[in-house]
């Protein structure tokens, strides 16, 4: 399968990296947990840092589980932590899904976790780790839903955020609604038995707790998306009404901000409608 030309546009700047370092299978991959036995042999596509990774590969000992992802930096942050925390029955490589690397039918269980929105072919992506599980295999994948976040208080440069965030993921051939295309993507790929669930990440501060801004407007991010568009000056005035109007009503001594994200979630084998919660 040819690799498209594609741009991921979070990018693997210290700071992204960082955060999805702190990533859990716990919570992320809750939904897929229940499906994981001891032995099975997984594959986690696009695993950046590793941190879930290593959580699965935890619940699937004594068999390997392997981590891929294009990004040779992200691969060596991931095999350090493996290492760190002396977990032997995982090893990461650098890889692109697309590419030919495995042999078919080889894993009980492959894993995506916020990586099929950044491609230009995510059908083609889900076929491939059709073909690699094994007879009974089971596939999760999660993606957020941009489109489905709310929240308070209303305030222009978060739509403006928002907005651009879905053209940019547009012009770099991703989805930024892919949550609510899993059910769909799954389906065309030839899974039929799909299993559908919901999550919401909810981000609530209060007071001068500046963390919020910090987290929620990620500037490192938005640094990107405005210069792969039109430049840092268009950026900066964005920036500047998405980021600056949430901290200054976080700087209120009354200020409370709150940020609704919807994740979707996909996993072979059964059929059901999940529900969607509010944590
Ligand atoms: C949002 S990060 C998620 C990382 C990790 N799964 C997590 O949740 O912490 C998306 C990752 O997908 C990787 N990626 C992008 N395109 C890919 C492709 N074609 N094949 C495999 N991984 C890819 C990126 O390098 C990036 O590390």
């Amino acid at each position: 399968m040819s690799i498209p030309n594609e741009v991921y546009q979070h990018g693997h700047h210290a700071s992204v990296v960082t955060n999805h370092a702190k990533r859990t299978a716990e919570v992320e991959a809750a939904f897929f947990l229940p499906y994981l036995k001891p032995g099975m042999h997984l594959l986690d596509v696009g695993c950046g840092p590793g941190s879930i990774t290593t959580g699965l590969a935890l619940r699937v000992a004594p068999a390997q589980t392997i981590g891929i992802d294009p990004s040779e930096d992200v691969i060596e942050m991931a095999r350090l932590r493996a290492k760190a925390q002396l977990t032997n029955n995982v090893t990461f490589e650098t890889g692109n899904i697309y590419e030919h690397r495995f042999t078919p039918e080889s894993f009980d269980a492959v894993f995506a976790h916020q990586v099929l929105q950044h491609l230009s072919r995510p059908i083609d992506a889900l076929r491939q780790f059709r073909s690699l599980l094994k007879p009974g295999g089971v596939v999760g994948a999660r993606d957020v839903d941009w489109g489905s976040t709310t929240f308070y208080p209303e305030n222009r440069g978060m739509r403006h955020f928002l907005a651009l965030y879905d053209q940019l993921a547009r012009l770099n051939g991703g989805e930024a609604n892919a949550g609510r295309f899993l059910p769909h993507w799954f389906h065309e790929a030839g899974f039929f038995e799909i299993r559908v669930t919901t999550s919401t990440g909810v981000i609530y501060r209060s007071g001068r707790d500046t963390r919020m801004g910090r987290h929620v407007c990620q500037p490192h991010i938005a640094i990107q998306y405005c210069c792969q568009i039109s430049g840092v000056r268009y950026f900066e005035s964005r920036r500047s009404g998405y980021y600056c109007g949430w901290l200054a009503h976080l700087g209120s001594p009354s200020g409370r901000v709150f940020l609704f994200l919807s994740h979707g979630s996909g996993r072979m084998e059964e059929l059901a409608i999940g529900s969607f919660c509010l944590r």
